[in-house]
């Protein structure tokens, strides 16, 4: 199993604190914000993991990671040059997993327990794809699921009437067929390849499984929820719970 952080993207929520670095480097609790989807892979047992950031700051990602040896791990890098989407992201990924499973983080979600119960799930899924759920109480704002019987039937992206408050986090876990999958998908109406198209591939082809996020969970992505990880990160020290 290999890892993957994605932390490309503009970031443009967080002007003017994003004019002059990558949003994933800005501090949260007290460290940047990217060395919590490190620690949370590492704590999954991942130790290959590929970090895919922007042209403008590959460099400064690069010097706040280096080689992986603090966290226990090895880091390989990929340029996203023009921020095309979550998905578009992800497809930089496919000589580096080799055909491995991945488990992708995004690099601006923040967990306060760790992930690796739901990695240990899909080591014994051994194929399709696995999402992690969280209630909120602004579905509008995420991928949202439909469930029936226990089962995905669909996600939309950032619905105007959410049919539950179920968001899908950035934690997405995919076998080798993922990358085919991303291949065969085109840019959504906001000229961008998304994630949840992929997955909506995976649950026509009954290949979704889900689990739900213990504890609290935030993106990083506005000022409000930049405030809330940062808050999360400080009480928990940084560290994350298991
Ligand atoms: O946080 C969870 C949500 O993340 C999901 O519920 C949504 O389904 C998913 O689309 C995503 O929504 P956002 O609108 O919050 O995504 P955002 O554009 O902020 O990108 C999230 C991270 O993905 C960002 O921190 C870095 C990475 N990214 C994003 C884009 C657009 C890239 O690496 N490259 C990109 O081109």
């Amino acid at each position: 199993m290999k890892g993957v952080i994605l932390a490309g993207g503009v970031g443009s929520r967080l002007t003017p604190l994003t004019e002059i670095t990558n949003k994933h480097l800005l501090p949260v609790g007290k460290e940047p914000m990217i060395w919590h989807p490190v620690r949370q892979l590492v704590g999954a047992g991942i130790a290959e993991i590929l970090v895919v950031t922007s042209t403008h700051h590959m460099g400064s990602v690069v010097q706040s990671l280096g080689s992986g040896k603090r966290f226990g791990c090895e880091f390989t890098y990929r340029v996203q040059e023009e921020a095309g989407g979550i998905a578009h992201a992800l497809a930089l990924a496919a000589a580096f997993s080799a055909g491995e499973p991945i488990v992708v983080l995004l690099g601006d979600n923040v967990f306060e327990y760790s992930i690796r119960p739901h990695v240990d799930d899909f080591r014994r899924q051994q194929n399709g794809a696995r999402v992690l759920l969280k209630e909120v109480g602004d579905p509008e704002r995420f991928g949202v699921a439909a469930l029936d019987e226990k089962v995905i039937v669909s996600i939309e992206e950032k619905p105007a009437r959410p049919r539950t408050n179920y968001a899908v986090v950035g934690c997405y876990m995919y076998d080798a067929r993922v990358f085919e999958i991303i291949g065969r998908t085109a840019k959504s109406a906001r000229g961008e390849y998304e994630i949840t198209t992929v997955n909506n591939i995976y649950i026509a082809d009954r290949q979704l499984e889900y689990g739900f996020v213990k504890g609290r969970w935030t993106d990083a992505g506005t000022f409000e929820s930049f405030m809330e990880a940062s808050r999360l990160l400080l009480e928990l020290n940084n560290q994350i719970r298991t």
